[in-house]
């Protein structure tokens, strides 16, 4: 019987989700609390025991630079204080970044304020395109491996099915791939899922390359052949840079500077470039974000009639302005971060290669893929033996392992995650303060049996505090086991 005052729980029912509610938490659980221990539990000094996230793509080389600029120049007006002048994020923003993008990107025609609409971060607009384009149950063709957050943007609320391309993994870049795009839409629609999109992202995650001018273009016919939209991300735009690597890497080349009517026969509306402010202005916590589509005022104006929803905080919409306007402080910006990336990607490039481990030259992004397989073992974590590679690839060996750096207490983005075609290649991040990135590394020299890299002492003293160098051996251990079940779970 229910108490009086209606609080006795158990002869109450509880009050209904909707069917899409009920689905989002049966899959959040597992992945809401790994988060919550990766971000909760971070390694810092004064957490020496937390989790290094290597896995993540934040970029903090510049962080301090960033805090002293802003606290200098933070300035709101009343205006920031009102829903503002511009049902997405600001006037003064949508200038601030039309002359950006005129400025770096070349576009065909110049970019105005109404070709763009302002969003809280890519994801934000990537949800909102993918609601515009498509229907549930549309899919969404993007070549493998791919950035895991593509996944939940097209179908976690518009219920489009992100439809993974295997391209050539030899050569991921080049035309050749489109012929694979042909017949991974022919087998979809015939099995019921009719293509609507293609997901191109220059400079590429979790590759760190860009694409060449030519494979935009084939993607472009293909997707005037097929009736498709292209949705290019372009948010590793500026964090392009040469590595001993390649002293010349293929240049960024963006969608806005492709006259696709004349040089691919594409009508323009199928065209829509996203921006944002997570990677090249070192600030995933700001969220700022940008759809540009010059030719699509259709789309721009259905997006725009629900765009409250992803509207930016007018103070992040201030902050991007401020370094936008900047024309002394933002060039000298970009370049700063491109020579710092180019740095922390020597050091870990350094490391693999005195180990011995394999990776995949990047040159762009955040981050570099390498491959772990030669760390795979015959058992998992109870004795358990796990099956050959020649049976499933590899896939379990792959689990296996990442279960164990994460009881390390090291998170390294996942073949799984980014749908790797081969299991045991991982991306790691490097664009972080070295004291980090070398407990990190360090961690993962413990947990393989690796000598230690000279270079990870003197990084542990870069720009810490001395208790690097502890961490590496403390590394608690506390419930790790539980978050390597629930990071089993995520595939994250
Ligand atoms: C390719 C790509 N697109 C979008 C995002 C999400 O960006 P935002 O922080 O703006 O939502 C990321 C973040 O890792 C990314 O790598």
């Amino acid at each position: 019987m229910a108490a009086a005052n209606g609080v006795m729980g158990s002869a109450l029912s509880s009050p209904k989700l909707s069917t899409r509610g009920q689905s989002a938490l049966a899959r959040a659980g597992a992945f809401i609390q790994l988060a919550n221990e990766l971000f909760q539990n971070a390694y810092s000094a004064s957490n020496p025991d937390g989790f290094c996230n290597l896995g993540v793509a934040e970029n903090s080389l510049l962080h301090a630079e960033l805090v002293e600029y802003y606290n200098s120049k933070f300035h709101l007006e009343p205006v920031d204080f009102t829903y503002g002048n511009d049902l997405s994020g600001s006037m003064r923003l949508s200038k601030a970044l039309a002359r950006m993008f005129n400025a770096y990107f070349e576009p065909v025609t110049p970019v105005k304020p109404e070709h763009m609409l302002a969003g809280a971060g890519c994801s934000a607009v990537l949800d909102m395109l993918a609601f515009h384009l498509g229907d549930p149950g549309d899919g969404v063709l993007i070549p493998v491996p791919y950035y895991v957050g593509f996944n939940s943007d097209f179908a976690a609320r518009s219920g489009m099915k992100p439809v993974p391309v295997a391209v050539d993994e030899s050569d991921p870049f080049g035309v050749h791939t489109l012929k694979t795009f042909e017949e991974t839409l022919r087998v979809a629609e015939a099995a019921g899922t009719p293509i609507r999109a293609v997901m191109l992202c220059n400079p590429h995650n979790p590759l760190g390359r860009c694409y060449p001018r030519e494979t935009i273009l084939a993607y472009a016919r293909f997707c005037e052949e097929h009736d498709l939209h292209l949705i290019s991300d372009e948010i590793y735009a500026f964090s392009v840079f040469p590595t001993e690597d390649d002293e010349h890497p293929a240049p960024f080349v963006s969608a806005l500077s492709i006259d696709f009517e004349k040089e691919a026969g594409c009508d323009p509306a199928r065209v829509h470039v996203v921006y944002g402010m997570s990677k090249d202005f070192n600030a995933n916590g700001l969220r700022g974000g940008v759809l540009v589509s010059p030719h699509n005022p259709a789309l721009l104006t259905a997006v725009k009639s629900t765009s409250i929803f992803m509207k930016m905080s007018t103070a992040a919409a201030a902050l991007w302005s401020c370094i936008l306007e900047d024309d002394v402080f933002f060039p000298e910006y970009i370049k700063e971060n491109q020579r710092r990336l180019r740095e922390a990607y020597e050091f870990t490039t350094s490391w693999f290669r005195f180990h011995g481990i394999p990776y995949s030259p990047a040159n762009a992004g955040h981050f570099v893929m390498a491959d772990f397989r030669q760390f795979f073992t015959d058992a998992d974590a109870h004795g358990r033996p796990l099956p050959l590679v020649e049976e499933d690839k590899g896939a379990a060996r792959d689990a296996a392992m990442c279960r164990r750096i994460i009881a390390a207490k090291v998170f390294v983005g996942s073949a799984a995650a980014f749908s790797c075609p081969t299991p045991g290649w991982c991306r790691i991040t490097f664009a972080m303060r070295r004291d980090y990135l070398a407990v990190g590394l360090a961690r993962l020299e413990q947990l393989f049996g690796l000598e230690s890299f000279g270079g990870l002492a003197a990084g542990m003293s870069e720009g810490g505090d001395g208790k690097a160098q502890e961490a590496t051996l403390a590394g608690g251990k506390d419930h790790v086991r539980e978050v390597a079940e629930l990071f089993e779970k995520t595939a994250l």
